[in-house]
């Protein structure tokens, strides 16, 4: 499957063989291509929280409004945003160092220049948001290409979930990503018609 192929063919599935077991090197292999999405200063703002055990999935239900999605699947990932992804930059930019790509002068001077960004806590909100939700997007690609199918929730409580799965306040919960084997089809979701949706140089 191209991308263009796994793009058009992923629509949200809400009906999945419960009695498939999703092996372990697949949910790598997918966690491992997800992690290869873009971010801002390659901060990399995202945590994988992986509910696979029945028992987890069982205590997530009611936590996502018993959308039934999130036990049926072979795994729900909750996907979370770094708010303080600022705290990753100088291990970034060491590397980057290390690879010879910038001095250490330049490090120092990038290195703050992120800190001074997240000095307004609202940035680092947002920049977990926007970059999180792309990871959440190379996630359901991924899994697509591998065989499974996938739906996107906002539907949860995020004070729940926080508080049972013991997610630090540092993370903010962004969306949940059930995968299994669809069996059931995709509800239709038609799209706006291109020409409403581009706009060419300016509106
Ligand atoms: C941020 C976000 C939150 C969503 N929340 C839910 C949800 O809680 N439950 C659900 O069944 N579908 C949810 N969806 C799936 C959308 O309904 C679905 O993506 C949309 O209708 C387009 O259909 P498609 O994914 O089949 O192409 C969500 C999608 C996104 C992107």
């Amino acid at each position: 499957m191209n991308t263009i192929e796994a793009m058009r063919e992923r629509h949200s599935i809400r009906k999945f063989d419960t009695d498939h077991v999703m092996p372990e090197e697949d949910l790598q292999e997918i966690l491992d291509a997800t992690i290869e999405a873009p971010s801002s200063w390659n901060l990399q703002h995202w945590k994988f929280l992986v509910i696979q055990s029945d028992e987890k999935k069982e205590e997530l239900l009611p936590i996502a409004y018993n959308q039934k999605q999130v036990v049926d699947g072979d795994v729900t990932i909750a996907v979370l945003g770094d708010e303080q992804a600022n705290q990753n930059a100088d291990t970034v930019f060491g590397e980057s160092v290390e690879l010879g790509h910038m001095t250490e002068e330049i490090k120092d001077k990038v290195v703050a220049t992120i800190h001074g960004a997240y000095e307004n806590e609202k940035f680092g909100h947002d920049e977990a948001l926007i970059n999180a939700s792309l990871a959440a997007m190379q996630l359901m690609l991924a899994a697509k290409e591998k065989g499974y199918d996938s739906v996107p929730m906002g539907g949860f409580d995020a004070s729940k979930l926080r508080e049972n799965f013991n997610i630090p306040e540092r993370y903010t919960p962004v969306m949940l990503v059930a995968i299994g084997k669809g069996t059931g089809e995709a509800r239709t979701s038609p799209r706006f018609p291109l020409e409403d949706v581009v706009i060419k140089d300016s509106f």
